[in-house]
């Protein structure tokens, strides 16, 4: 069904035509979903529920960091930078979280069973991405609107992933945002750590259901008349 909308400040004649929704093909199961929907249907899926066998060919990967890098960003300094680990290379991250794990927190704070999960869950997924901000010290646009920018970035990349059956998943322990995990990568002090983010095929092909959120009321304040 196609409708019209009012067109706003392009000074145009009156109505434009609003798009009639795509349908994508996603998942295993063969199942549809329109270009609407992919901002309600996408859920964490946990490493552990992923396939770790089951590898993500490249061209996929390129085309999920390409949406992902269509972000919006102020100034254009499009800040995200993404560290993407397959294969081998997820045992060394494990392996370097574990060690920064080990060198930055109080022996009073440890706890093993999180240290042990920096060295297992990158093995779980079989891509693993850090995300980095890069933040210009005494620049033009504040650190704040880099993060936000990276996370806008974060975000086209977890819808994208959804949107061709993959799924995702945002993980932030301290280790992964830590200014000696930036060092590891070889970013320099300019950088912000905003975590991991896993993605691959989920175990099952399916997607959890949408979980029971606020009423939107609570979260909205309409300023009218
Ligand atoms: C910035 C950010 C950081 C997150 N870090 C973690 C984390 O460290 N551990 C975790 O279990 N989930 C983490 N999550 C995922 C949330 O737990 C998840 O998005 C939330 O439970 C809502 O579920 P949904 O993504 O399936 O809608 C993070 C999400 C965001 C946006």
């Amino acid at each position: 069904m196609r409708e019209t909308r009012q067109s706003g400040s392009e000074g145009g004649a009156g109505l434009i035509p609003v798009p009639t929704p795509i349908r994508f093909a996603i998942g295993q199961g063969g199942e549809t979903m329109t270009r609407m929907s992919i901002f309600r249907t996408r859920r964490s899926i946990k490493p552990a529920a992923m396939d770790a066998h089951r590898e993500v060919a490249r061209d996929l990967l390129l085309a999920i960091l390409g949406d992902a890098h269509a972000a919006p960003t102020h100034g254009l300094t499009q800040p995200w930078r993404f560290h993407v680990f397959a294969g081998e290379a997820r045992i060394r991250l494990a392996g370097a979280l574990q060690e920064i794990y080990d060198r930055t927190t109080p022996v009073s704070a440890r706890n093993e069973e999180k240290r042990a999960k920096l060295g297992t869950t990158p093995r779980l997924a079989p891509v693993v991405i850090a995300v980095a901000a890069r933040v210009e010290p005494n620049g033009k646009i504040p650190e704040i609107e880099e993060i936000a920018a990276t996370a806008c970035a974060v975000e086209n990349l977890m819808l994208s992933a959804h949107q061709k059956g993959l799924g995702s998943y945002w993980s932030t322990p301290p280790a992964t945002m830590s200014a000696e995990f930036a060092t590891w990568l070889g970013l320099d002090d300019a950088h912000r750590m905003l975590g991991l983010v896993y993605l691959g095929y989920s175990q099952t092909g399916k997607t959890p259901g949408p979980i029971s959120r606020n009423p939107l009321t609570a979260h909205v304040v309409f300023h009218e008349g």
